[in-house]
């Protein structure tokens, strides 16, 4: 059989408020705490970046960086008691600002969000055809004939080898790989804008993340969507990423496309991390960057990584070093490359 897949372009895809040029999200200052025994830890600090509809910011930084939390704040997700400051504009209107409710609303059709283990997403005693066809009647008014063909159909989007069998398995009958295309076809349900993705690809083995990664590849060229995948690795970035954001300690240490980070990489954390990445034909598995993340709830006055940098210098740990811009495209938050 024969099925439709819809074809949407990037222009039909970007809400009707915004005008050409503006980003379709503007992250400003975003700042997240949560109360901890030891005082206010502060997960993610001050972080700004603009997206535009259709491309992919990989969010890149070693575990407990603040990555997810940084996610989480952009879709509201945090318990009440975190404190929160900055601005999370999605065309033209800040979430921070919103009522949950407003904010729900938004998650539920705008955003949505992939996360790291397809299996905490998906419901164990539901087949794929009840949890997807839940999910599309919740989002529009398709009838349980309609909603069953238009789950096939995302079935194929997400190219799920025969989805008319696939659509009757439940989770535990699919591979890890099968499982994760299908939470992809859920989070596509309300045909989002932004997609943000937690890792999707970090528990599944290398062949078949590069599989999935070719997958977000060609949902993004398909839909236009607009993209913020998180990563700790930074191969994956530069794959599948227009833009990195190097994350550190809660704070955006270097920002740029992905030619910037990766050949013209300014910041020692970076370089740390490209260092450590392991490349095709290596024999040695190369070293990690020595030390840990600081505790995020005593950060230290200057720059969170001069404590395991090999080039810091006094004021490195004076106080914190700005973000300098050294293109248009690129920028870190580093005293030395402020010489130039
Ligand atoms: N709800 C929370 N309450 C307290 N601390 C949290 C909460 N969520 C995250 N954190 C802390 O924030 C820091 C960043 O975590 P996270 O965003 O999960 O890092 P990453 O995704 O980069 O691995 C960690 O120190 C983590 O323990
Ligand atoms: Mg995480």
């Amino acid at each position: 059989m024969a099925v439709h897949v819809p074809q949407r372009s990037t222009t039909t895809n970007v809400p009707p408020a915004l005008a050409p040029g503006e980003p379709l999200l503007k992250v400003r200052g975003l700042t997240t705490r949560f109360p901890t025994k030891s005082g206010w830890l502060t997960a993610v600090n001050q972080v700004s970046f603009d997206l535009a509809p259709g491309r992919v910011l990989g969010v890149l930084g070693e575990s407990g960086s603040g990555k997810s939390a940084m996610l989480r704040t952009i879709l509201g997700l945090q318990p009440p008691t975190a404190q929160i400051e900055g601005e999370v504009i999605l065309n033209g209107r800040d979430l921070v600002a919103m009522s949950p409710a407003e904010r729900s609303a938004i998650r539920g059709s705008w955003v949505s969000m992939v996360f790291q283990d397809p299996m905490t997403a998906l419901d164990p005693v539901f087949s794929v055809e009840q949890q997807l066809v839940e999910t599309i009647r919740r989002h529009s008014d398709l009838s349980k004939k309609d909603a069953v063909d238009r789950a096939m159909e995302l079935l194929t989007l997400v190219q799920i080898p025969s989805p008319e069998r696939r659509l009757k398995a439940y989770p535990f009958e699919l591979s890890g790989g099968m499982r994760q295309r299908v939470v992809i076809a859920l989070a596509l349900v309300s045909n989002p804008t932004l997609l943000l993705a937690d890792e999707p690809t970090t528990a599944l083995d290398v062949t078949v993340q590069a599989r999935v990664l070719d997958l977000f590849r060609d949902l993004k060229e398909r839909l236009g969507m607009a993209v913020i995948f998180v990563t700790h690795d930074l191969a994956v970035a530069a794959e599948i990423a227009d833009e990195i954001a190097v994350m550190y300690a809660g704070r955006i240490v270097e920002q740029g496309t992905v030619p910037d980070i990766v050949r013209s990489t300014a910041h020692p954390y970076t370089r740390g991390l490209l260092e450590a990445n392991v490349r095709p034909g290596q024999l040695t598995r190369p070293e990690a960057i020595p030390g840990a993340p600081p505790n995020l709830a005593k950060l230290p006055p200057g720059c969170s990584f001069a404590p395991r940098c090999s080039v810091a210098e006094d004021r490195c740990w004076e106080s914190l070093p700005d973000l300098v811009t050294l293109t248009n495209t690129h920028s870190a938050r580093c005293v030395r490359v402020a010489r130039g």
